[in-house]
């Protein structure tokens, strides 16, 4: 569990509905939107584990980043990445973009074509291709650029509501959050999550829970989401006490995990009940998300390629060698997978343990690479402007 630096000794023990805009949902829990991980296949699957224990389906499940700029261009494969099902409701679609005016055109279209209930704004993305052109995480830092961004946004949603999901900053002597939290409350922002790293942390070390809890003393009009580090439903619990936050995002912790969602909507309600699958019931979960993502690609092929991935993470913990995770790792369709799953004990118990505890990207800290003189001012220069644009071109998420 996530240790707190500075401890917030009188925050609310809070148990209440998230409402973000028009939407209120019992469990104030959010999936974080993961690039590559969070398609609409992983975000069912999770979703039925939320709505064991919800009405509602315990929380919200935002969908990967898309850049504003492909949707404006009618890329087909960004407007397929924010395709939802039918049960999925609200519709929740991340956005990523550097120009006010694309990504005003980009909402103005998700809100036209009515394909979303609530849109997130990605200014979190630490990835050095990124940043070095002024993008993602160290957007902030040119905080009237950021502003009008923001505005853009909430101005073409009109009912959608719009919210914001940031870092703490570029690195510890530029950090950003409190300044983001305000403009984003007072743009008409419907809530503000932030990831309790800076963009030179990257996924390394511990998130600072303590920033969340300065932001949520900030920022009072406004849901305040707290990111980083939730690896069961107690942290969640924990991180909402110790920072007073409106609700959580999960990210990593819910890789090759997603009863997870199951967990967290049971804590929310009181209960203690917990997922403890057995090597049998996580092979059923696999061959469920190999079903959905199947039906998500339709292409069986891509869908189990997709899988691959997840792999590791859902036999993290359980006794399954080095050589059959190796052939899992190389399945190219549904009855190859379930020939491969047969051959695992089904009978083998819950380890706990390692099931339970980090997951998914972690690293080391690195230097933030930003564009020459981006920290000299927070205003931002022509030269700065041109080389954001390219910075939309290629991105990999937050
Ligand atoms: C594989 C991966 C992809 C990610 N993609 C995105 C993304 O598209 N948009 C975003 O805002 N954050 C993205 N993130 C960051 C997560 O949303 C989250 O902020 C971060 O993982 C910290 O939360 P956690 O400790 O619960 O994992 C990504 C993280 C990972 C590990």
């Amino acid at each position: 569990m996530t240790a707190l630096q500075t401890p917030v000794a009188d925050a609310p023990a809070t148990r209440r509905p998230l409402t973000i805009g028009p939407h209120t949902v019992d469990t104030p829990v959010v999936l974080a939107p993961m690039a590559g991980i969070t398609n609409m296949a992983f975000r069912l699957l999770c979703r039925e584990f939320g709505a064991r224990h919800s009405a509602d389906d315990g929380g919200l499940y935002v969908s990967e980043m898309v850049t504003s700029r492909a949707l404006v261009e009618e890329h087909r494969e960004s407007w397929r990445l924010v395709t939802m099902g039918e049960r999925e409701r609200p519709r929740s679609v991340q956005l990523y973009g550097v120009d006010p005016v694309t990504v005003r055109r980009a909402v103005e279209m998700l809100v036209e074509r009515d394909r979303a209930d609530h849109i997130d704004l990605n200014f979190g993305c630490p990835v050095p291709k990124v940043t070095r052109r002024g993008g993602g995480g160290v957007l902030p830092w040119k905080s009237e650029l950021f502003t009008r961004i923001v505005r853009a946004a909430v101005d073409a949603a009109g009912e959608v509501p719009v919210t914001v999901k940031t870092r703490m900053g570029i690195d510890a002597d530029h950090l950003t959050y409190r300044d983001a939290g305000l403009i984003a409350q007072e743009v008409g922002v419907a809530a503000i999550a932030l990831h309790g790293r800076t963009v030179e942390q990257h996924y390394s070390g511990e998130a600072h829970w303590e920033a969340i809890a300065d932001l949520k003393q900030l920022v009072t009009d406004i849901p305040v989401l707290g990111n980083g580090d939730i690896w069961s439903a107690e942290d969640a619990l924990a991180m909402m006490d110790r920072t007073g936050a409106d609700g959580v995002v999960v990210g990593r912790g819910c890789q090759g995990r997603p009863w997870l969602f199951a967990d967290l909507a049971a804590a929310f309600a009181g209960s203690d009940e917990r997922v403890q699958p057995s090597l049998g019931e996580v092979c059923r979960v696999v061959r469920r998300h190999a079903e959905l993502l199947v039906e998500f690609f339709e292409d069986e092929g891509r869908g189990l390629r997709d899988l691959r991935k997840h792999v590791a993470w859902y036999f993290k913990g359980y006794p399954v060698g080095g050589r059959m995770r190796h052939r899992l790792a190389t399945m190219e369709s549904i009855a190859d997978l379930d020939e491969k799953l047969a051959e695992l004990d089904h009978s083998v118990p819950y380890p706990g343990g390692d099931v339970e505890g980090p997951r998914g990207r972690a690293g080391r800290p690195k230097r933030a690479i930003v564009p020459e003189g981006w920290m000299d001012s927070r205003e931002l220069s022509p030269e700065h402007s041109q080389r954001l644009h390219e910075a939309e071109l290629d991105t990999s998420g937050g």
